[in-house]
């Protein structure tokens, strides 16, 4: 038997483990990347490992999420993130270069390779060959560090594609469609492998789109073959030498197949606030559009914004709608602008915003209240638009260009404009904006917004715990620790930042928490999902959260728990959650032999005789890391 184009690369890198479903593996990883937005703590636990330089093939740290400077603390951290790649022996993109993403398959991203990355969409290399995945940071500096990088063996979900895309249909459209199959729950545990005739009419940069957005089907990863267009895509940015021909076995085998034709999509719209909750643009065609957002690391490729130049060159932006674009890289800008199609975006009454995240992060260009928002971005859960009553469209950037000119959903087929296909045979290349690993006695430079990292504390043998919040389904790391531009700045300030934990939900939270001192909270399904805001694990430890008790957890917050000293436990009964209430006392004996074993065990909600059982469904290593109280104690203690 074959093996599959995931299979393939999993073996090649296998450090521990086997294949066989749900076995836990350990993984070698190739490249890592970070942002500035978990970077900071990713560093500092790098630091506090007491290597001195990074032991991957290449390590990237980019600064693209907070680039405004409002005020010292942004700029404290980038200068502690620059003196700390120098030191450790990692490459540093400067805040302007571009949306991490964007940036690493121009110009880190091979195929064949394993990358780890601190931010969620980390997925968007798989559009290059890449096995790329999205950790906490403190995954990422164990990485950093030669660590391997565990996640249980995945199922492969293959997506067979056939036929070609219509004008002006586009990637977008073909992410959508598979979220509208399998909502932001189908690709739980999966990587996700495209194969199929389709794959070869797709470049690079739309195969980028299609992986991205592999993150909000909750996969682990996905992946494209590397073929004849992932040659044409490293041939046009200087370095065909990094090519390697990669695909999938005649033979192979998967876990499970879905079909799409190409041919038959239209284009999609995700309604607020869930990026499943897909319709084709025309069933909301009578919606009025106060602001269209063109970026983020799913839609701002060259391509992209060509297409969007060809829908607005010589017309006008409507009167009532306010068009921003973040171009997703300097190298995009610049081509954008020797081209000439800069003026025309201008001309067209487009604003132009920094190549860097931007409002996909709430740093600015918030709608109006009550607004309609059309945005190209991946993500648009209720209030992290910064405006809590805005209503956000996800859609690709043919839409959001059409939009832009009429003022309402409008499907750009309906333009009668003829579509561009621009791909060039050289990009333009200036890697000046990104410095490479500088003198390993660079000194670090600390601010003051750059303050020790908390510890866990081990965990209890026996633990008594008071319920200070009983939470719903789908609770997302934005609810746990929001962002935005008052708290992202405090990233590198745990005792800071901790004030925001749980704001949106009880504004209380951490007072409350400071005064019970250790904590549990019980939730429903899908808890912690959303992003690898490690940050949403770490500043609750800080207030003393021992326990999270759910019906179900998303993967990356889960390990984030763990690396943070933080028991992650389900119900065995999920109808439990039922019987308890914040204030009630959950009573957790014998942990240090219940961690151990697989088998679920009872706990005692206040004084009833009717116990709840509950199960972790951690590994050896993972048991191991609870007890040392997280990842860094548990990782200082074996280097
Ligand atoms: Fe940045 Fe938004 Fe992507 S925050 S990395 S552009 S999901």
């Amino acid at each position: 038997m074959g093996q599959n184009l995931t299979q393939k690369i999993l073996t090649s890198h296998l450090v521990s483990g086997d294949l066989k479903k749900g076995n836990e593996i350990a993984l070698k990883i190739d490249q890592t990347l970070t942002q500035d937005a978990t970077g900071t703590m990713a560093y500092l636990q790098f630091e506090a490992m007491n290597l001195s330089r990074v032991r991957t093939e290449c390590s990237v740290s980019y600064i693209d999420h907070n680039t405004l400077q409002t005020g010292f603390e942004n700029a404290d951290d980038h200068a502690f993130l620059q003196s700390a790649a120098a030191r450790f022996g990692a490459y540093f993109s400067r805040p302007g270069n571009g949306i991490c993403h964007q940036v690493h398959l121009e110009r880190f991203a091979k195929p064949g390779k394993t990358l780890l990355g601190s931010d969620s969409h980390t997925p968007t290399a798989g559009g290059m060959g890449m096995l790329a995945m999205g950790a906490g940071g403190l995954d990422v500096a164990v990485a950093m560090g030669g660590g391997a990088f565990y996640l249980p063996s995945p199922k492969v979900l293959r997506v067979w594609l056939t036929g070609q895309l219509s004008d002006w249909v586009s990637a977008k459209d073909i992410i959508l469609e598979i979220l509208r199959v399998l909502s932001v729950k189908g690709g739980v545990g999966k990587i996700i492998e495209y194969a199929g005739p389709g794959v070869e009419t797709l470049t690079v940069p739309q195969r980028a789109t299609i992986t991205n957005m592999g993150a909000e089907l909750g996969a682990s990863s996905s992946v494209f073959p590397s073929d004849e267009q992932t040659l044409l895509f490293l041939k046009a940015q200087g370095r065909a030498e990094d090519f390697v021909s990669l695909s999938a076995d005649e033979d192979a085998s998967y876990d499970e197949t879905i079909n799409l034709d190409l041919s038959l999509l239209v284009p999609l719209v995700a309604q607020p606030h869930s990026p499943d909750k897909v319709v084709p643009v025309t069933d909301l065609a009578t919606l009025a559009v106060q602001q269209v957002a063109i970026g983020s690391c799913t839609n701002s490729s060259y391509q992209d914004l060509m297409s969007v130049r060809q829908i607005l060159k010589g017309k006008h932006v409507h009167p009532n709608v306010s068009l921003v674009i973040s171009p997703g890289s300097r190298q995009v800008l610049s081509m954008l602008a020797s081209n000439g199609a800069l003026t025309d975006l201008l001309d067209s009454g487009a604003r132009l915003l920094e190549s860097s995240c931007g409002p996909c992060i709430g740093m600015g260009q918030s709608p109006v209240s009550k607004g309609v928002s059309v945005r190209t971005f991946n993500r648009n859960f209720e209030g992290r638009s910064g405006t809590q009553d805005a209503s956000i469209y996800l859609a690709g950037p043919e839409i959001a260009a059409a939009c832009a000119l009429t003022g309402y959903l409008t499907d750009p087929r309906t333009l009668g404009i003829p579509p561009v296909v621009d791909f060039p045979d050289l990009f333009r290349i200036d890697d000046s904006m990104i410095l490479p690993p500088g003198d390993p006695d660079t000194p670090i430079r600390r601010g003051p917004n750059i303050q020790p990292l908390p510890l866990a504390p081990a965990l209890d043998n026996t633990l008594s715990l008071p319920i200070i919040l009983k939470l719903g389904d789908n609770v997302t790391t934005d609810d746990i620790m929001p962002a935005g531009s008052k708290i992202l700045p405090l990233r590198s300030n745990i005792p800071a930042i901790s004030e925001y934990v749980f704001n949106k939900v009880d504004a209380q939270f951490a007072s409350k928490a400071k005064v019970l001192k250790q904590s549990i909270i019980v939730a429903g399904h899908n808890y912690g999902q959303g992003s690898s805001r490690e940050h949403a694990a770490l500043a609750p430890m800080y207030l003393g959260l021992r326990v999270v008790l759910a019906q179900s957890f998303a993967r990356i917050h889960r390990a984030n728990l763990i690396n943070f000293g933080i028991l992650p436990l389900t119900f065995v009964n999920e109808e439990d959650l039922t019987r308890m209430q914040p204030g009630d006392i959950l009573h957790l004996l014998d942990m240090h032999q219940a961690v151990h074993s697989p088998a679920p065990f009872a706990i005692t909600l206040n004084d009833s005789s009717d116990p709840v059982w509950v199960k972790h469904g951690l590994t050896e290593r993972q048991a191991k890391i609870l007890l040392a109280g997280g990842l860094l104690n548990a990782t200082k203690a074996s280097i």
